[in-house]
Parts: structure tokens; sequence; C-alpha cells
């Protein structure tokens, strides 16, 4: 049965040190963690989750976007484990659109990323996976590998003027 982890909040150094690789077979301990963190971003209502907010300094992170009401069109897919990952290519197009983070909590902020990358990682079984993202997974793979790197959105904003509380957040976006 998969324990809810508790999840690092920010000034805890763990979101700031870089994540060690992974080795192949996954361990036991491992393989716990990843069904952990699964349960961990669930109960917690996120569409990502990185291993350092769970306070395990792995280069191991999960994707798993679903419609929001800023992402309205987001697919629901299952969500993808990425193990030693690495963005190898990034589009030069930059779009911007709100984040959250489950390390950050209260808080969202509008975030420039780019809106297609190329990336590469493992899977839990230790195949190599090449893929392309775009937009909402897009965003959300390079907010988890940015954790992987001791990044957090807020270093990513280019505008602290655009970080919101929550409720200010909800009211703006019901807006449009
Ligand atoms: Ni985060």
């Amino acid at each position: 049965m998969p324990v809810l982890r508790q999840i690092a909040l920010l000034g805890n150094p763990v979101l700031r040190t870089p994540a060690r690789p992974v080795p192949f077979p996954l361990s036991d301990e491992v393989r716990e963690l990843i069904d952990d963190m699964l349960a961990t971003m669930r109960e917690a209502d996120g569409v990502g989750i990185a291993a350092p907010q769970v306070h395990q300094s792995l280069a191991i992170f999960i994707v798993a976007p679903r419609p929001n009401p800023r992402y309205p069109d987001a697919v629901e897919g299952p969500p993808i484990v990425a193990i030693n990952p690495e963005i190898v290519e990034r589009s030069a197009e930059m779009v911007r659109g709100w984040e959250g983070c489950l390390s950050i909590p209260g808080l969202r902020g509008e975030v420039p990323r780019h809106r297609r990358i190329l990336a590469r990682y493992q899977d839990v079984r230790g195949e190599h996976v090449v893929r392309e993202f775009e937009d909402f997974p897009a965003r959300i793979f390079q907010h988890e590998d940015d954790h992987l790197r001791g990044v957090v959105f807020l270093d990513r904003m280019d505008d602290l003027r655009d970080l919101a509380c929550e409720r200010e957040y909800a009211r703006r976006v019901a807006k449009g």
C-alpha cells in the first residue's frame, strides 16, 4: 500500500539541491518511492511531483496532466514517470501560463516556458524514451525538471508582480 509522504516546503534545502541519478534496475525502495509519490500527488490534487519534494534527492518526477480551469483542453492521460530526464531541445517560442507548486502552497505565478520540448528519460523498466511535449504537459515537464536542479517556478518568473494568492488567482481565472 502506498504511503502519503510529507511534502518539502519552500525554504527546505532539499528543494535547492541537485538530484542524484537513479541506477537500474530500480531498488524496492525506489519503486515504493514512486508509488508513494503518485499517491501523494493525487491526494494533494497536483498535476506533477518530483522526488525532492518528498525529501528524496533523486532524479525522478511524475507528469500527470488533466483538465483544469486554465487548461480546459488538457488531455488526461496515464501519469508519466520520468527517471534521469534531460530536456534536449527547446522551442524558441515561449508561452506564459499560471503555475502552482505543492511546495509553495497558496501562491500562483505566471511563468514563461518553452511551448515545445524534446525530452529524454528512462521509464520504470529502464527503457530509454525520447518524447516531444507541448503546451500544458511541456509546462509541467519543465516545472518538474527544474525541481531536479534545485530550481522553483519563482526563479523562472520575469516579473514578481505576476504572483498571486490562490484566492485572487481563482477570481482572475474565473473572470478569464
Ligand atoms: Ni513544483
